[in-house]
């Protein structure tokens, strides 16, 4: 079997995240490629090294460009924060590699842009890591509006909620500094629910809505004793059209008290509605017009049969749940059959510029009031 050596940069939240999946994915499926976990680039030797050691990878290096270059390295895997993705891909695509990168694609459009037009110039395959794609009852979601089970869409009733920044203590870390991180839960959390959207109901035209930064200065991560400044938004509410005349609501906040990772959406159609709620991502909830009057109501589906559902034929016997590492297992795993298929996968960067316009014409339609075509 033929191995592809994956070079991964960044090692901290998604670091390990894809870090477990190139070493979980051959355990349970099979691959045509295997990945071998061969180098990982960090920014100080010691922390490399560390986590190298923890993870897995067989080699650590602190210049990504060297990497990119290296002719033994097969896949570039960028899981650092967004201002470098453009750099990255851009590099890694002009040596051939296969571009694995995080979502945002980029901060602006005009980056995304730019990467885009260099994986499509170079040839090579290139995907975006938006997981929640890849969860069972996702899926089962997807499969059940393309049948036409909800019949004509209605509504995407997206949210995406969290609380780690409500404490006014928490410092400014990259992610709340627009020239690292682009936006605030606009690009972090609200690019999950939009692509969920995209990839769901269809593709978004229209949007309007508001932005807002509730706490404007927060400690500096080395000087506690000293402020900077908040530049993006704690939390973002937006309404969209969708081209087949469906409406949504788009929801992130990382404000939301007592939420962690509550990624919802409800989609509601003439035939019937679904919800799925990632706090309880093995089940989707199901109300068909059609069914029995005398049980008509949301159904709470375990979405956990390897012979119905997709994915979970090579993992446990049914009701013995996965969890939010999974996704990343699923999405490198569809990454490397695509590969083993020389096809690009989805969602890829066609998809990570469509989602950068959306975030853009929400930013733009917070500052100035309006409706603002995507
Ligand atoms: N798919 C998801 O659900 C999901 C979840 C969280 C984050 N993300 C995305 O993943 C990316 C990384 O976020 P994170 O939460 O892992 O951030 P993080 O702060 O936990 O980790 C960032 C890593 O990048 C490294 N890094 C930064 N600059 C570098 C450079 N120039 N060279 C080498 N390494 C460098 C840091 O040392 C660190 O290891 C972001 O684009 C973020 O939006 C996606």
């Amino acid at each position: 079997m033929a191995h592809l050596n994956v070079a991964l940069i960044g090692y901290a939240f998604m670091g390990r995240a894809h870090s477990n999946a190139y070493r979980q994915v051959g355990r349970f499926f099979s691959p045509r490629h295997q990945p071998r976990m061969k180098v990982l680039c960090g920014r100080t030797p010691q922390g490399v090294k560390a986590a190298a050691d923890q993870l897995g990878w067989e080699e650590t290096a602190t210049d990504w460009r060297e990497v990119v270059n290296r002719k033994d390295i097969d896949i570039i895997d960028i899981s650092t924060p967004g201002d470098s993705h453009a750099e990255i891909a851009i590099a890694a695509a002009k040596a051939g590699k296969v571009v694995f990168c995080e979502k945002p694609l980029a901060n602006t459009v005009k980056d995304a842009e730019r990467m885009l037009a260099a994986v499509k110039k170079a040839g090579v395959i290139h995907m975006i890591c938006h997981n929640y794609r890849r969860v069972p009852a996702v899926m089962l979601a997807k499969q059940l509006i393309d049948e036409g089970k909800l019949g004509r869409l209605y509504h995407y009733r997206g949210v995406y909620l969290q609380d780690w920044v409500a404490d006014p203590s928490v410092p400014l870390y990259w992610r709340l500094r627009k020239e690292a991180a682009g936006s605030g839960a606009l690009g972090d959390i609200a690019s999950h629910s939009l692509d969920l959207g995209r990839y769901l109901v269809g593709e978004i035209t229209e949007v309007t809505g508001a932005l807002e930064t509730f706490v404007k200065e927060r400690p500096l991560p080395d000087n506690p004793r000293k402020k900077g400044k908040v530049t993006v938004d704690d939390a973002s509410a937006s309404v969209v059209r969708f081209a087949n005349g469906a409406l949504g609501t788009i929801e992130a906040s990382r404000f939301a008290t007592g939420r962690k990772n509550y990624n919802r959406f409800e989609i509601n159609g003439s035939k019937g509605s679904i919800v799925f709620n990632f706090e309880r991502m093995n089940e989707l909830e199901v109300f068909l017009t059609g069914d029995d009057r005398r049980v008509h109501g949301f159904h709470n589906v375990m979405v956990t049969d390897g012979g119905a559902h997709p994915y979970f034929s090579h993992w446990w016997p049914e009701g013995h749940l996965i969890g939010y590492e999974h996704t990343f297992i699923h999405t490198v795993y569809d990454l490397l059959e695509a590969i083993a298929d020389d096809k690009v996968p989805t969602p890829n960067f066609e998809d990570g510029v469509k989602n950068q316009k959306v975030l853009a014409a929400m930013e733009k339609a917070a500052q100035t009031k309006r409706w603002i075509k995507v």
